[in-house]
């Protein structure tokens, strides 16, 4: 049988093959980004999320178990068939939508945007932070995170191995600097609350390279 090798700057197309084994893998970027979100302190009773580039529904069932309501965004069908399957709740909304363009919510209409391991494949960062600003209501936050651009420059990449050839598919990234981040929230009129830089959990990662970046910002009160 022949076999295409797929062409990764299809960033869709890539996830719709990796949405098969995306959960199964061994992931570890994946895993910590779980954890961190799990850290976070927000108060999601009574609030409206908005996930873009949810994936498979990892953090999107987490979401889901503490917000009023959630929309949930991707553009990969792969993707999003598999976290349909993992989290059906009426208060859960799943959109194929490409983050790249306006987002499909209105005005001041949410309290939270979140986007996990997604903004490597976004190449201008500020559209994505203006339209944060625009849905999120007074007080808002949003919360990104990422692989560490030092792992970038490593050679890391979000990638996976191919089902039918073995071979490695390494999905089209663009590398942004942990101040391209803060400076695309700023010029988007967020407030900078807080920037993390996380490592693995074991004795030996102590003085590695980060794995994980994060930003959390503010929409102020106008
Ligand atoms: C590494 S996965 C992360 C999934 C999930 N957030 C998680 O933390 O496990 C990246 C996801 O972003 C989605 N994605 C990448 N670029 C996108 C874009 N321009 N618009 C919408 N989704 C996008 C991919 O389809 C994929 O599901």
């Amino acid at each position: 049988m022949m076999t295409h090798a797929p062409d990764p700057t299809d960033v869709a197309a890539a996830y719709d093959r990796w949405s098969q084994v995306y959960d199964t893998d061994e992931n570890r970027t994946r895993d910590l980004d779980a954890a961190m979100l799990r850290r976070q302190d927000f108060d999601l009773r009574g609030r409206d999320v908005l996930e873009i580039g949810c994936g498979t529904g990892k953090n999107t069932a987490w979401l889901a178990g503490r917000a009023r309501s959630v929309v949930a965004v991707d553009f990969s069908a792969g993707m999003l068939a598999q976290a349909q399957r993992r989290v059906a709740a009426p208060h859960v909304r799943f959109v194929r939508h490409d983050v790249r363009e306006p987002w499909p919510l209105a005005d001041a209409s949410v309290d939270l945007v979140i986007g996990n391991l997604v903004l490597e494949h976004v190449e201008t960062l500020d559209d994505v932070f203006a339209q944060a600003f625009r849905v999120l209501r007074d007080g808002g936050e949003c919360y990104f995170c990422e692989l560490h651009p030092f792992r970038q420059m490593m050679g890391k990449q979000a990638r996976f191995a191919h089902l039918e050839t073995g071979e490695t598919v390494r999905v089209a990234a663009f590398l942004h600097d942990v101040s391209d981040y803060v400076n695309a929230a700023i010029r988007a009129g967020l407030r900078v609350v807080a920037v993390h830089e996380w490592r693995d959990e074991t004795p030996a990662s102590a003085a590695a390279i980060p794995r994980l970046f994060a930003l959390r910002c503010r929409r102020e009160p106008r």
